[in-house]
Formats: C-alpha cells, sequence, structure tokens
C-alpha cells in the first residue's frame, strides 16, 4: 500500500476517536550543533506530497529550519495504540495558500500572531497583553494581513514507519523508504 494511502487511513481512524487533538504531532528538528529538539505542533493541510504546518519562521523551530531543513514528525493516538513516524525534507509553502489559511484563521489568533515574536524572551505577561491591545487597535476596522514570517512548511517524507502495538511486546512496525521514486517496504522487528 502506498504510505500515504495507509496515513490517511489511520489519521481518519483517529480522527473519529479525537476529533479535536488528532493532527497533533511531534516535530524534531536540529540546532547547529546537532542537538534535536522537539514539540508539539498541528497538521493542518494534507497534500498530496506532503504535510503542512504553520508557524512563525522567526521562532526557534524556525531557524532551525533555516539552517537545516531534515525535519522528522511523530504521531500517536493512544487508545489506537497506533503510532507513525516520519521523516523528510522541508520547504516553505505557496505565499497562497499560507494567506488563505492565515485568513480562515479567527481574528484573535491573526492578532496574536502579530503580538507574539515566538520564542523570544519578553519581560512579563503584561507585556504581551499590552501589545495585543496595540495591535488591536491599530487593525481596527481592517482585515488582519498575515505577517510575511508566518508560514506553512511542508514535510515531504522520504521515510514512514507504521507501528501497531501487539500483544507481549510484539508490536508491529512497518516501514516505507523512498527509493529513486518508488517506495520500499519492510518489516522491523519491535
Ligand atoms: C497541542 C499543541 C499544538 C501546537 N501547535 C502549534 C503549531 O501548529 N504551530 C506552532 O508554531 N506552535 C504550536 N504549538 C506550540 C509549540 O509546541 C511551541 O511551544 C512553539 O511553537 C515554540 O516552539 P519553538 O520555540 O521550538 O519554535 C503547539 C503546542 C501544543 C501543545
Amino acid at each position: 500500500m502506498n504510505p500515504f494511502k495507509k496515513f490517511n487511513l489511520w489519521f481518519n481512524l483517529a480522527k473519529k476517536k479525537y476529533p479535536y487533538d488528532h493532527t497533533a504531532f511531534a516535530l524534531g528538528t536540529s540546532d547547529r550543533n546537532n542537538q534535536p529538539h522537539v514539540r508539539m505542533v498541528l497538521l493542518k493541510l494534507i497534500l498530496e506530497d506532503g504535510f503542512v504546518f504553520f508557524t512563525n519562521l522567526n521562532s526557534q523551530k524556525g531557524k532551525h529550519f533555516n539552517l537545516n531543513n531534515n525535519l522528522s514528525m511523530c504521531f500517536y493516538w493512544e487508545t489506537l495504540n497506533k503510532q507513525i513516524r516520519i521523516t523528510g525534507k522541508g520547504s516553505i509553502i505557496d505565499e497562497k495558500i499560507s494567506d488563505k489559511y492565515f485568513s480562515s484563521r479567527p481574528r484573535g489568533s491573526q492578532i496574536g500572531a502579530w503580538v507574539s515574536k515566538q520564542s523570544s524572551e519578553i519581560p512579563s505577561k503584561s507585556f504581551l497583553k499590552q501589545k495585543e491591545a496595540q495591535l488591536k487597535k491599530k487593525f481596527d476596522g481592517f482585515s488582519v494581513p498575515r505577517p510575511s514570517y508566518w508560514c506553512g512548511i511542508k514535510i515531504m517524507p522520504k521515510e514512514f514507519e507504521f507501528w501497531q502495538q501487539g500483544d507481549y511486546r510484539l508490536h508491529d512496525r512497518e516501514v516505507y523508504k523512498l527509493k529513486k521514486n518508488n517506495w520500499t517496504r519492510k518489516l522491523l522487528s519491535p
């Protein structure tokens, strides 16, 4: 089976169990010292050739991505006993797609994207609240434009691993690797 098909199959099962948070995944990046970092983000678009999340390019993860676009993703849906790991290369998506998604967000979140210099140090929470109030005033009566630093990153997989819990540690691990435009499949010992 094509791993994208299998991904969609599992993702739709997860959606039934977790209508709101099935899209959450752990995103792995590396810094300039090859130190891995991981944090949760949300999968917002599934394209034919990749998976898109949205973020601030000036954030820690955005800076890592600029240095090294090898990224990893990991989904875990507890009640399904399923995990999916994906590695691949990230690229910035077409601006028009980011504009469209940004304009679909609640106004408060759009303003929030301007308020937060994601991952930079702030003196206090009230600093953010003040900034939010200023920006609310500034954009009053206008639609909020997408900040150029806020955009979608598409991860194009080169490897998928589907993990399904089995009895007595005998889990299933199915790995797909992209080789010369074809997906190869193998099983791994748990
Ligand atoms: C469930 C969940 C979903 C999140 N989704 C996103 C997201 O889609 N984009 C994003 O930039 N941060 C998201 N965050 C916040 C990130 O985990 C992280 O705190 C933030 O992006 C800063 O990370 P960085 O300093 O490594 O760049 C989410 C956090 C949680 C707990």
